[in-house]
């Protein structure tokens, strides 16, 4: 494994060792603008059985391909229907996944049977250069073992991908810092399958109309649109609480109400000092949804270091990018959750 830095440029010969690698089938890291993905040609089943393998993914959960242009996704998927198209022209390229009905060139093992493939046009910029320099779909979930937060910055994921993938691009901290919310259109409505930073108001004013999945909140059990709902996620190993008012002050309450003297808190500056004996790590400045969400990953990681017996993440308000930060939040605490 070789660690390619192209945070200050992109190396054109370096670039082609890697496109050479991903046409060799070989697994490469890269940036994309929400969370880093582990990526191998989409159209080769034996390199996409590796992601599964490297990731330790249940085999029933698919995963997205990503693509640099428009002409890739004429040849994966079907002629997209009228709402689509304004959801590909108002959100692509960028942090948005669409399920559309795939085509036969893909192989059954990215999209697990299903008869739809998730398309993602990212648009940062060394991942539309890996992609367009290699020519190929490149199917690629987030690089983190299966249950763990999404790796967000090169040093949080080394360890344990480095035996597994032949090269880590490294672009620095990616900008958004959790991954792309996930489209189906269903009866011709836009449904949020999982919610990210293009919001439901978002896609409202672009359609006129939105519906999120019951389970962004809720624990999904049997069939569900997005099997990626059915598993744990975003976990440290420590137990983790989380709590949320509108009241500041009945926020700042529900931590005092569970705190041991063994707890870390994840929390916003403006709290740091009603805890001055505990461990806390600041997400961020309170409301600022944008910190939060590009710190919150990283923040999942290193608080295990604390050895902590219990974890209380301060909640935010359940709106616009706020809706996916909650989502996220409520499947690291697995729903261990109180709202007051
Ligand atoms: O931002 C992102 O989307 C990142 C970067 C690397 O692009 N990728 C990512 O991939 O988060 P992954 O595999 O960790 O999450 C993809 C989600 C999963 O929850 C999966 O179940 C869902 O998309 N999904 C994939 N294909 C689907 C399909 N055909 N129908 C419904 N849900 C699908
Ligand atoms: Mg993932």
């Amino acid at each position: 494994m070789e660690v390619i830095d192209f945070k200050n440029n992109i190396d054109k010969d370096k670039l082609n060792m890697i496109s050479k690698s991903l046409q060799n089938g070989e697994l490469v890291i890269f940036p994309t603008e929400t969370v880093y993905g582990i990526g191998a040609n989409a159209l080769n089943k034996d390199a996409v059985d590796n992601i599964f393998k490297a990731k330790g993914r249940a085999n029933d959960n698919p995963l997205i391909v990503h693509i640099s242009n428009f002409d890739m996704l004429k040849e994966l998927v079907y002629e997209p229907t009228d709402i689509e198209k304004k959801l590909i022209d108002a959100f692509m390229p960028g942090p948005f996944t669409l399920i559309l009905k795939k085509k036969n060139i893909i192989p059954e093992n990215v999209s697990c049977g299903l008869d739809t493939v998730g398309i993602r046009f990212p648009e940062n910029n060394i991942a539309r250069e890996i992609i367009e320099n290699t020519n190929l779909p490149i199917a690629a979930p987030s690089a983190n073992i299966s249950s763990k937060p999404s790796g967000t910055k090169v040093e949080d994921i080394i360890e344990e991908f480095q035996d597994k993938v032949s090269y880590i691009v490294d672009g620095g901290e990616t900008k958004i810092g959790i991954e792309s919310t996930v489209v189906k259109v269903i009866d011709n409505i836009p449904t949020i399958l999982r919610p990210g930073k293009i919001t439901p108001e978002d896609i409202k004013e672009v359609v006129g109309c939105v519906k999120i999945d019951e389970h962004v909140y809720k624990k999904a059990t049997g069939k569900v649109e997005s099997p990626g709902m059915k598993y744990k996620h975003y976990a440290p190993s420590t137990p983790c609480l989380l709590v949320y008012s509108d009241n500041n002050q009945e926020l700042i309450n529900l931590i005092k109400e569970n705190i041991t003297a063994n707890t870390s808190i994840i929390g916003c500056v403006e709290h740091k000092s009603y805890f001055p004996n505990h461990k806390y790590h600041v997400y961020g400045h309170k409301e600022n949804n944008d910190e939060i969400s590009h710190n919150i990953f990283s923040l999942l990681r290193e608080v295990d270091k604390d050895k902590s017996d219990l974890i209380i993440i301060e909640g935010v308000k359940k709106q616009g990018l706020g809706i996916a930060i909650m989502n996220r939040l409520i499947r690291s605490c697995a729903y261990n959750y109180k709202e007051r």
